[in-house]
Formats: C-alpha cells, sequence, structure tokens
C-alpha cells in the first residue's frame, strides 16, 4: 500500500494519548512501512516508489530530446521522460537506487550515474550530455524509508543511521551524539519549525550522558519526553526529516546545484524541482525569480553591475500540487509542489 512518510504534516491516526508517569521510557509508535502509516483503502502502484505529479511532469517533459533524472530512485520518472522520446541520464546518490533503476529500465535510452546531483563529478557528466530537461525529486524514496536498516523511520528499533549514499558520512546517531545544544536547537527550529527546540536539543544532551542514541526509539523517547504525551506521529515525522535533512546536508546540496545545473542547459532547455519541504521550495522560489529577473544588483546600486538580463522565465507561476485523487492514492504527493524553468533560448 501507499505510504505517507518523507514528513509531510498530519499523519493519521494521531498517537492515543498517553498519560504516562514522569521519567517513562515509551516505545517507538508502531509503523507499518517507512514509519509511516499506511492510508486504509489505498492501493499501490509501484513497489519501489509511486513517481509524483506524474501529468505535470510529463508535460513539462514534452518535446525534450536530452534529459537528465537527477534523483532517478526507482525510476519512476525517468520512464516517463523516456516516454517522451528524451536519451535519458539517470543520477541519484543511493548506488541501491541505481541498481534499482538498472532493473527496471535496462540500458535502452538511458545512461547512469551515481553520486549527489552537486557533486563535480556528477554536474561534470551532465554539462557533458547537454541535457534540454533537468528534473529533480527531492526528499526519499518510499523504498528508502522501507528498508528498516537504512533507519530513514521513526519505525521501533531502526538504527538512526538515515544517509542517502550509503556507508559515506557522518549518521543521524553521530549527529545527536556529538553536535552541541545550540546547533541542534538551531536545526529543529529551522527545519522543523519546532517551538521546543532548544528544550529538545537539552533532553538530547541529558539522555546521551547516560546512553549514546542508538535507535529510532531513543529519539522518538526525548521527543516525548520534551513535547510531551500528546505527541505523535506528526511531531516524529517532521523531527526525523529534519534530521535527515541535516545528516544530508540536502538544502546545502540543491542551493549549490541549481545554478550549475541551469547552466548545463542547452538554451531553450527546462529545469524542474519537486520539493516536500519548506526550506527546500525557498530555495528553488528564490533562484528561479532571481533566473528571471533582468537586474539581480542590490537595491539603491547607481549602476547595474550584473548579467543586465534575464536568463530565461519561469514556467509554473504558482507551484503546481498534486490533486486530492493523487493525494488519496498516494498520500506521500500531499506536501509536493513542481516548479519549473526555461532558460533563454539562443538569440
Ligand atoms: C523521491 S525519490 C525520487 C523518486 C523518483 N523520481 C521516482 O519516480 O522513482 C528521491 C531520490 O533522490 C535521491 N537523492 C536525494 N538527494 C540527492 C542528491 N543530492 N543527489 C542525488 N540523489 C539524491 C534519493 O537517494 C532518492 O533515491
Amino acid at each position: 500500500m501507499p505510504v505517507c512518510h518523507t514528513g509531510g504534516r498530519g499523519f493519521e491516526p494521531r498517537q492515543p494519548r498517553l498519560n504516562p508517569p514522569r521519567g517513562t521510557t515509551y516505545p517507538a509508535p508502531p509503523a507499518t512501512a517507512g514509519g509511516a502509516f499506511v492510508f486504509p483503502g489505498s492501493e499501490p502502484t509501484s513497489d519501489y516508489h509511486v513517481p509524483v505529479l506524474a501529468a505535470a511532469v510529463r508535460g513539462w517533459a514534452e518535446g525534450g530530446r536530452r534529459a537528465v533524472d537527477a534523483t532517478v530512485g526507482g525510476g519512476g520518472h525517468a520512464a516517463l521522460l523516456r516516454e517522451v522520446g528524451a536519451e535519458v541520464l539517470a543520477v541519484d546518490r543511493d548506488a541501491d537506487a541505481i541498481a534499482a533503476a538498472r532493473a527496471r529500465l535496462g540500458e535502452d535510452g538511458i545512461r547512469y550515474s551515481t553520486g549527489p546531483f552537486g557533486s563535480a563529478k556528477v554536474l561534470g557528466t551532465v554539462a557533458t550530455f547537454r541535457p534540454d530537461r533537468i528534473l529533480l525529486d527531492l526528499g526519499v524514496s518510499s523504498h528508502q524509508l522501507d528498508t528498516t536498516e537504512r533507519g530513514f523511520s521513526f519505525r521501533p528499533g531502526a538504527p538512526l543511521d538515515m544517509r542517502m549514499a550509503g556507508g559515506r558520512g557522518i549518521t543521524a546517531a553521530d549527529l545527536l551524539n556529538t553536535w552541541p545544544v545550540e546547533r541542534l536547537a538551531q536545526d529543529f527550529a529551522q527545519l522543523a519549525d519546532e517551538r521546543r527546540a532548544k528544550r529538545l536539543a537539552q533532553v538530547i544532551v541529558k539522555r546521551r550522558a547516560n546512553a549514546p542514541f542508538a535507535s529510532s526509539d531513543d529519539f522518538v523517547n526525548a521527543i516525548r519526553e520534551t513535547l510531551g504525551p500528546r505527541s505523535g506521529p506528526s511531531d516524529f515525522a517532521r523531527l526525523f526529516q529534519a534530521l535527515r535533512i541535516v545528516v544530508n546536508q540536502e538544502l546545502e546540496q540543491l542551493d549549490l546545484a541549481l545554478p550549475a545545473l541551469r547552466a548545463a542547459l542547452v538554451p531553450g532547455g527546462r529545469i524542474a524541482v519537486i520539493t516536500y519541504h519548506s526550506g527546500e521550495d525557498r530555495i528553488v522560489k528564490n533562484a528561479f525569480r532571481d533566473w528571471g529577473k533582468a537586474c539581480v544588483c542590490p537595491p539603491g546600486q547607481p549602476v547595474c553591475t550584473c548579467r543586465g538580463r534575464p536568463l530565461g522565465w519561469v514556467l509554473t507561476k504558482r507551484p503546481v500540487r498534486p490533486g486530492t485523487a493523487e493525494v488519496r492514492a498516494n498520500p506521500r504527493a500531499r506536501s509536493a509542489q513542481f516548479r519549473a524553468f526555461e532558460v533563454m533560448h539562443e538569440a
């Protein structure tokens, strides 16, 4: 069954109210998939991942000849890009995702590159490919969430790992066990809109002095100690998502990669991004808005010293969001926002 998992708000059902004595350690809530709740009555459309906003992606991709899917995941969007007649360069920082996409899509009209889309290696490969379409569908796939040992979920007993690229870089446990209160508090406040961020960070530091954080239950217990017995899956989801974003430096990657990806497009080419978090969407919205302006000099500067011309235009005045039917069929899509930009055609 499709699941809602990547940290969208309002997971259902909420945890039953608990009123335990102070100091009680709570078991993490049961979760059937990826620390997420299965929505009754919905049916699967893919084992690995259900591609979101497929109609918007297809419409945007029409006419493309050379398309980069910079976050190939299970290959759902890549399959669409190939269906519209484009040759595809499929990228993912997760080697398992590349293997799954390869198993599904084979080698016909598609090539693969493993690595973060903001890395020099991938950006070089993309530039050489000379794409006219580049798609980013951010976040994690259902498959990543459903694989307990990858540690993306708040499913009981999941390790606090959360690294998209398998064994490389710091884990969520490393971060919770070593970062100072201020840094933890800042991330919970900024990335999870957590009003009690400072208190949560203090609880984490107090708890890790007794025993290091190792599993999802440790983080869930710290959240419950901070937010109280009424806290539930929606709180766990947004705080786990914040941790994942930090572990994978997701916002930094996006910020870094967007201008380089745009620069790799051939004249008249298009880039589109599907976001699931307000921080991601802000980066994309601001980048596209700036690219569409003729002048980006600081206000009040007497003479324009910037490029003095727009780099193209925004194709989506407002972000495209999934309709009710899509959200019903695939609750994961509920927080998705699709934005697209087209670079200047040759003069
Ligand atoms: C939402 S899934 C993509 C699903 C895909 N569009 C589909 O239809 O199956 C996001 C994928 O992007 C990958 N990813 C996230 N950030 C990345 C980055 N900076 N570089 C490369 N891949 C990334 C994740 O590993 C994951 O496989």
